[in-house]
């Protein structure tokens, strides 16, 4: 029976992944994969989760399971950290949410979920998109419809294009969005723009489905749930995905959340009734050692204080990385302007170079982006920022 299989092409951000490892040349440089990297070039177990883990080692009591909706702390903790712990919301019991095999795990049970609640609904993406969000979302079998969403001209959000095409979504349709940091152009809506899209769901009944897998790596942990909290603030319903893969480091442990805000606490109660029962059917529950890490740092005040100042420290080394990426490219008087770069959030933005240019970069230069031209600033660092512009200003004066 096997032996009519063909082989699949590579997933386009792990597939890259992969070949970086098996790449020889010494002065290889990795830009793919959204992973924090540090000054010296590695991808570091945060203090804080250190800390949390020791005392787990001593406090764990168990290995027995948990529940497909994860643990009752793990739950309350991120609820406080994305809408905030006096949100409207959670004092009136409006969310049902589950401990989730990573962000991917809270992506494909929205998904579920939203097969289960109506078929008909369709769920429009951005265009573009992180990669993994339509083979996630397509492989529940729900209809995926896209809306223009950046402007690779203008290096921005394309906003009216964006509402205007939102105009053909129906009543019932979901609309995803990236709460912050948006994967892949690290262009995110303003407040303003926030506002405009709330009114045009409210006005047109779409419900927002919202990725919120950067949470504190953007403008910080308060400013980048803007969207999220204006939203549950004004509208019914909406769907969360959250990730702890980038702002606790716990990428290998599959540590994500998904949310349902419902109508009433009634409400929520059902639809979480029947997210635990597709989560049953899937993977039963969720691993356990990451949220684990999770609950501990976020419950305790020290760790937590800790946890956000080492958060901070990573946000403003990006931040300050983007910066000096735009001041390294304007020395060398290319005849180009990458100030937009300074401009964006989070771990990506495109470098609107062919796909020719990406693939000199690796082959001569064994510097690894995304196809797209996305690359990962936050894999950058001192010492490698002046290889990867003159190969980056080499390429282009090709
Ligand atoms: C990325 O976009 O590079 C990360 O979210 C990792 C992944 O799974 O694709």
């Amino acid at each position: 029976m096997f032996e009519g299989l063909k082989a699949l092409p590579q997933d386009p951000i792990l597939g890259l992944m992969m070949k970086f490892r098996e790449d020889t040349n010494p002065d290889k440089l990795d830009l793919g994969v959204g992973v924090y990297k540090d000054e010296q070039g590695n991808t570091p177990i945060m203090e804080s989760v250190h800390l949390a883990e020791q005392q787990l080692l001593i406090t764990e009591s168990t290995k027995s399971y948990i529940a497909p909706a994860g643990t009752i702390l793990y739950n309350q903790r991120m609820r406080e950290l994305v809408f905030g712990a006096d949100h409207v919301v959670l004092k009136e019991g409006r969310i049902a949410s589950a401990q989730t095999p990573g962000g991917c795990g809270a992506l494909r049970m929205a998904a579920e979920f939203i097969q289960g609640c109506n078929a008909d609904s369709a769920v429009w993406v951005s265009t573009p998109t992180w990669a993994n969000h339509i083979p996630l979302l397509g492989g529940a079998g729900v209809t995926i419809k896209e809306y223009p969403y950046y402007d690779y001209e203008q290096n921005n959000v394309q906003f009216d294009a964006m509402l205007a095409s939102l105009e053909a979504a129906s009543a019932g349709d979901f609309l995803l969005l990236h709460g912050c940091c948006h994967n892949p152009s690290g262009a995110d809506l303003n407040q303003e723009q926030w506002q405009a899209v709330t009114e045009l769901c409210a006005r047109k009944g779409l419900i927002p489905f919202i990725d919120m897998a950067y949470q504190g790596l953007g403008s910080g942990l308060d400013e980048d749930a803007y969207g999220v909290r204006l939203m549950a603030d004004t509208l019914p319903e909406m769907l969360v995905a959250t990730s702890c893969s980038k702002n606790f480091g716990l990428y290998r442990e599959r540590t994500g959340t998904l949310f349902i805000v419902a109508g009433n606490a009634e409400q929520a109660a059902n639809a979480g009734s029947q997210l635990f029962n597709k989560i049953r059917s899937h993977y039963s529950m969720p691993p356990s050692h990451g949220a684990a890490i999770v609950e501990t740092i976020l419950s305790d005040t020290g760790m937590n204080q800790q946890w956000q100042e080492e958060l901070q420290a990573m946000r403003q080394r990006i931040q300050s990385l983007r910066k000096m990426l735009v001041q390294k490219i304007t020395a060398t008087g290319i005849d180009r302007d990458f100030s937009f770069i300074e401009q964006q959030f989070g771990m990506f933005s495109f470098l609107g170079i062919t796909p020719q240019q990406v693939a000199q970069l690796q082959r001569d230069y064994g510097i690894y982006i995304v196809d797209s031209s996305r690359v990962n600033v936050a894999g950058l660092n001192d010492d490698r920022m002046d290889y990867f512009v003159n190969a980056l200003v080499e390429v282009l004066r090709r």
